[in-house]
């Protein structure tokens, strides 16, 4: 099977073309390589993490926007499915640039639609995310919530989206799931994102800033639990739905940076601060939906956290 990835020099993106590629399955990565951060880490996704898996992938550097880009990779490649997950990503940035952030997750995700039901994609897996919850004071986040009132630009275009792939089901019965992802950690993770920055300031010595005092809980989720999941429902091809995909466990922000200090072997420097704009307290999941289709996370957070603090130290020298 050909599964044409967006973002794959991402974090996700770049794991699940690996685990397909494993499994025998052909991979096509399309990426814009944005400076959102570092694209270095992008191209040693490609370069490094990918290395050895070159007969299993081709990649097209272009923009989701780009709809002539768009048309020359799908007619040259013809994918069986897609897993899109291009999109501008941080919660925070979306707030100082929400039209970017409509602009490629709105736009862009209309673009990658259109071009599914043009060339009979058999499945249409996109990213959404937990973040579409917005400050719900539920215990746990279900699929069945009201989800009218995100606090972020970001999760804004997240819940847009989910809404334009329904549209795509019903009109053009292209089969659609949208993944509610859930905080993910683990190696060649987003080093714009609290759980990375913690072990980069924790293993360099540097004071880390704990956001609302560390009252924040959320589903950590293990890379390898979020590419099981995602290929779970590559191969379920369900007509239309939305899934949260998140850990087990609902942890404390203190205690992930607990596992973080027994990995490198160090006490951090905390400083307690407010709450950010646009954050959100809690996201905990309930993955019951994920786990009537056979998947359940496995990773621990001990173990989970090690293999990402080593794989820091390694990749960036230290
Ligand atoms: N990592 C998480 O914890 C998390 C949580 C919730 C949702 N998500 C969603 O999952 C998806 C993947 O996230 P990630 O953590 O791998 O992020 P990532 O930023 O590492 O990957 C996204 C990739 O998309 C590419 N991209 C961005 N705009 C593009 C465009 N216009 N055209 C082509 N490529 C473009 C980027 O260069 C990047 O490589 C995103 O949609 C994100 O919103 C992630």
């Amino acid at each position: 099977m050909k599964v044409l990835i967006t973002g794959g020099a991402g974090f996700i993106g770049s794991a699940c073309a690996r685990a397909l590629i494993d499994r025998g399955d052909t991979a096509v990565l399309v990426d814009n390589f944005n400076d959102y951060y570092d694209p270095q880490l992008k191209r040693d996704r490609i370069r490094k993490f990918l290395k050895g898996y070159e007969h299993g992938f081709k990649l097209y550097k272009g923009d989701i926007r780009n709809r002539d880009f768009l048309a020359k990779v799908f007619a040259t490649e013809r994918p069986d499915k897609i897993i899109h997950l291009a999109a501008m990503a941080g919660v925070r940035y979306s707030i100082a640039k929400p039209a970017l952030y409509a602009d490629v997750n709105v736009m862009g995700t209309t673009n990658m639609l259109d071009m599914a039901v043009e060339y009979g994609v058999k499945n249409f897996v996109y990213a959404s995310s937990s973040s579409v919850y917005g400050n719900s004071s539920k215990a746990k986040f279900s699929e069945t919530d009201n989800v009218d009132h995100p606090v972020s630009p970001y999760a804004a275009t997240k819940k847009a989206t989910e809404l334009i792939a329904y549209v795509y089901s019903h009109i053009h019965k292209l089969p659609t799931t949208g993944l509610r992802f859930f905080t993910v950690y683990g190696p060649w993770g987003r080093p714009d994102m609290g759980v990375f920055t913690f072990i980069e300031n924790i293993v360099r010595g540097k004071t880390v800033e704990v956001f609302n005092q560390g009252n924040m809980r959320r589903n950590f989720t293990y890379i390898d639990d979020i590419v099981s999941g995602t290929l779970t429902v590559l191969d379920a091809d369900l007509p239309c739905d939305v899934m949260n995909i998140g850990g087990d466990r609902d942890e404390a922000l203190l205690d992930y940076i607990a596992a973080v200090e027994a990995a490198v072997g160090r006490k951090a420097k905390k400083k307690l601060l407010p709450m950010q704009a646009g954050d959100v307290e809690r996201t905990v999941a309930d993955i019951r939906k994920l786990r009537k289709l056979g998947w359940k996370p496995t990773t621990r957070i001990d173990i989970g956290v090690r293999s990402f603090v080593e794989w820091y130290k390694s990749y960036y020298g230290c």
